[in-house]
């Protein structure tokens, strides 16, 4: 199978990108600066190659469907974040925001549906946070929450392509790296919240979006893959 990744070539989407090469696959990463995703296909050998794509210039995400052509899956791991009290919210933050968790991927799916083979899906991914309100992430929660809804009616207007949505919980990818201590702390606390007793990994990610993408009976769904960390 031949997958586009966007935000494909660290963290969650790195995880992805190995597992399908370890299936035998083929990968193209894409994310809107080149240098990370040339150092990401030098890694992992041959049957990756990377596209640059934007998700808030739709016109990069037009281009690179005809320049990648016929996929199999188009994932999309993106995020970008506006955290904060609402009263201190940047409007343009708040844009780019949706941009990547939802006006991104409704341009990929329009974009990129004519190329997919039979078979074919899309995945998006959504977040814990939708489930679990808390403050100052209240933009986090709703594009979140968005992907979600955004996967149900795609997987009616685009049938028979497959549409779901993967919400991860708290996952050591990288992403809470830069709070030094502070990221033990969370991940202690989550540890001890989640009725699995951990965080994820990302291969625990991994593992689910290979399913998704695989199993040809699945659509318009959201798979939780948060230890639990929603219902705690
Ligand atoms: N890690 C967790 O604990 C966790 C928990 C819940 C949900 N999730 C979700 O799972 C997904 C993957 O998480 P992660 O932790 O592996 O990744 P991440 O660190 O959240 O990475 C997000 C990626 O999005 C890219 N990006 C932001 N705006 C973009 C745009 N306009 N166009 C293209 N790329 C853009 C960033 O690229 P740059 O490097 O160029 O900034 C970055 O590579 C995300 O959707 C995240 O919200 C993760």
């Amino acid at each position: 199978m031949r997958v586009l990744l966007v935000s494909g070539a660290s963290g969650i989407g790195r995880a992805i990108a190995s597992a399908v090469l370890d299936s035998g696959g083929e990968v193209v990463l894409a994310g809107r600066r080149r240098e990370p995703l040339d150092a990401a296909t030098a890694e992992l050998g041959p049957r990756a190659s990377a596209v640059v794509i934007d998700l808030a210039d739709g016109p990069s995400i037009a281009q690179a469907a005809v320049a990648v052509g016929p996929v199999d899956h188009v994932v999309s791991l993106t995020a970008d974040h506006a955290n904060g009290p609402v009263a201190d919210l940047d409007g343009a933050a708040v844009r780019h925001a949706f941009d990547a968790k939802v006006i991104g991927p409704i341009l990929l799916a329009k974009h990129f549906a004519p190329y997919l083979q039979g078979g074919g899906s899309f995945l998006f991914f959504s977040g814990v946070a939708a489930w679990k309100p808390a403050l100052g992430l209240s933009v986090m929660a709703t594009t979140n929450g968005a992907v979600a809804f955004l996967a149900e009616a795609l997987a009616v207007e685009l049938a028979p392509l497959r549409v779901n949505a993967l919400s991860p919980g708290i996952v050591d990818s990288g992403a809470w790296d830069s709070m030094g201590s502070g990221k033990d702390t969370l991940f202690a606390d989550t540890a001890c919240a989640n009725p699995v007793g951990r965080v994820g990994q990302p291969s625990d990610i991994a593992a689910a979006a290979l399913s998704l993408l695989t199993n040809t009976f699945v659509t318009g769904v959201t798979l939780h893959v948060d230890g639990g960390g929603r219902l705690a």
